[in-house]
């Protein structure tokens, strides 16, 4: 949700910006621009458009010089336009900022400023930040004060990156949106993420809401908004550098379905004694979670999708536990107690309406942990306890390898919670659970070299809608099926309940509308009923399952899936499920890495 970066002292600053734009397209693709300050004045060039199809453009028109900011928008303020995109400026062209989040007083600012006299060119809220600017660079000793005095007057949530004339130096702040400092031997970055500047650097610092930094060439200064000196420590990110390209597939989408053996790997490395029956959480020893009622998961899209598969999954070893969406959490009074423990599943660990259910979760006395996949993300450092799924970077919107590794982190997670809770009672099959898991990556490579999904995908679709249907652990994968299918082919797509499609959905079903059975898991004798319902009305049925032979009178068209423990079926037929999406997107020419009003990471509410 709108990236920046900056940079001081790197070989080439524009092409350096323009690269880490590219890098953090995922963040939003409605405008770009860059500011570079090169001693003779800043060079400012904003386009509307994608990174990609403006970048010829603003390299050729930028001049080169040591310190710049760039900026990739996702609109909340204002239409996709030349005027509204980042940079913004002064009326003098003398301070630029770039901006990620919501000024929530931009409004009484602005009519401040404009009783001054300042004219606005534009209908965003982060103009009101290079106004300001310039008018206490007016009467403060230095630009760091100035800064430190503009970002004294904002409310909402901001990171901010500023250039300033004559300065070689670049001015940052943050407060609810993250921002990381990149740290090299000669060189400093700045970016709303890491895999902004990756292959330059893997030490960074993150910062934490209210700090403030001035990166100059050779130096970072981390200070409170009072100018108090604030120590942070560098860390070592271990992403590969190389994760972060497409390599040899068209679609990063495509790379992070494929690649989702290795995820998972990754994921599950260290943490399953399968001889044992036991998982080794680091973080989490034995007894962490004694002592708690219930479980409380919050969580958006397609995480929420992931907690709600965990929440079946503690429901099954007799835990307490209810999936909320994070964005209706704090609408409820105070559903958690200092009996709970509120668990956030989020890849990003960025999102704000999860940040913000966190947060009524912590002030009501509960403990929060987060599953994410970011280290040093908000999320993560807020968190009680935070357990990484270990992913790797995900680039493509569309949530795939995050949503897999997040339900293998959830299956142990259960373990050691029914362990460690007092009335729950651990699953006596855990040791076909455990062998089930070991083989999961083989099982994940047994379906992608043998999906017939864009067979399927090339047979359906143009039709009308496509429905998808499951009970139990398969709902949530429905529902994922679902939303993957209408985020990035735009076509309607609704996942149900197997059983609540004759409550009125039922009506929508035509030839023209396939209908996507999870026959998975433990439940199935209904769905094959509500299946039989939707066939008798003309709707073309696919049946996801490990035993497509055994309904062939049912099924027009099956996506087979290998055997496993019930508890798992579900992911193996969500990766089926993900490659129909991606082959029908591919085939009506959709942005699938990009697609249309979508940004990966929802740093506002
Ligand atoms: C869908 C998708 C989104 C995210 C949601 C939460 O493919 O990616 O629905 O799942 O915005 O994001 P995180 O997991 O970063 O909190």
């Amino acid at each position: 949700m709108c990236g920046i970066i900056a940079c001081v002292g790197a070989d080439s600053t524009v092409p350096t910006l323009l690269n880490g734009l590219q890098n953090l397209e995922y963040r939003g693709y409605d405008s770009a621009g860059v500011a570079v300050e090169n001693g003779s004045g800043l060079s400012v060039y904003k386009r509307a458009g994608s990174v990609s199809d403006v970048r010829d453009e603003l390299s050729q028109m930028t001049d080169d010089g040591d310190v710049g900011i760039g900026h990739t928008r996702w609109s909340t303020h204002g239409p996709p336009t030349d005027v509204n995109a980042h940079p913004h400026t002064d009326e003098d062209d003398e301070v630029a900022v770039v901006h990620n989040g919501v000024i929530d007083n931009y409004q009484s600012l602005r009519a401040e400023l404009e009783d001054r006299g300042v004219e606005f060119t534009s209908d965003t809220d982060t103009e009101v930040v290079p106004h300001l600017f310039s008018e206490h660079l007016e009467h403060c000793p230095d630009a760091e004060t100035a800064f430190r005095r503009t970002v004294e007057a904002l409310d909402g949530s901001y990171a901010i990156a500023a250039v300033v004339d004559g300065e070689e130096a670049v001015y940052a702040a943050r407060n609810g949106t993250p921002l990381v400092v990149g740290v090299d031997d000669d060189s400093y970055y700045l970016a709303s993420d890491v895999p902004a500047f990756l292959e330059y650097t893997q030490d960074v610092v993150f910062l934490e809401d209210e700090d403030v930094a001035v990166v100059r060439p050779g130096d970072v200064a981390t200070l409170s908004v009072n100018g108090e000196p604030i120590d942070r420590e560098v860390e070592h990110v271990d992403w590969d550098p190389q994760e972060t390209g497409k390599g040899a597939y068209e679609h990063f989408m495509l790379k992070e379905i494929h690649t989702q053996p290795t995820a998972l790997t990754q994921t599950l490395e260290g943490r399953l004694d399968v001889d044992e029956e036991t998982v080794d959480l680091e973080g989490f020893p034995p007894g962490t979670f004694e002592g708690y009622d219930d479980v409380q998961f919050v969580a958006c899209g397609t995480s929420y999708h992931a907690a709600l598969y965990g929440s079946k999954l503690l429901d099954d070893v007799g835990i307490d536990s209810t999936a909320y969406r994070a964005n209706e959490y704090d609408t409820s009074s105070s559903p958690a107690s200092e009996d709970s423990l509120v668990v956030a599943v989020t890849q990003s660990g960025e999102t704000a309406d999860t940040l913000t259910a966190m947060r009524h979760a912590a002030d009501a006395g509960a403990t929060t942990a987060a599953v994410t996949n970011v280290v040093g993300s908000t999320a993560a450092r807020n968190a009680d306890h935070t357990l990484f799924i270990r992913a790797g970077p995900e680039i493509g919107v569309a949530a795939t390898k995050t949503f897999t590794s997040q339900v293998v982190s959830l299956t142990l997670l259960s373990r050691r919670l029914a362990e460690d809770f007092p009335d729950a009672e651990p699953r006596e099959d855990f040791d076909e659970l455990a062998a089930a898991l070991r083989q999961l990556p083989e099982d994940v490579e047994t379906v992608l070299d043998g999906s017939e999904a864009a067979r399927l995908a090339d047979r359906y679709v143009n039709d009308e809608a496509f429905f998808f249907i499951g009970r139990n652990l398969g709902f949530p994968v429905a529902m994922e099926g679902a939303l993957k299918f209408k985020e990035i082919t735009y076509q309607h797509a609704e996942g149900f309940t197997s059983g609540r499609l004759k409550h009125g959905p039922l009506a929508m079903v035509t030839p023209s509308t396939p209908l996507f059975a999870l026959v998975t898991g433990r439940h199935n004798e209904k769905t094959l009923t509500n299946a039989k319902e939707a066939k008798s009305r003309g709707a073309p049925i696919v049946l996801v399952t490990a035993d497509p032979e055994e309904h062939d009178d049912l099924a027009d068209e099956a996506l087979r899936i290998p055997e496993t423990h019930p508890a798992l079926e579900g992911l193996l037929a969500n990766v089926q499920l993900q490659l129909l999406s991606y082959h029908a997107a591919d085939m009506l020419g959709r942005s699938i890495d990009k697609p249309r009003n979508l940004a990966k990471s929802v740093t506002v509410e």
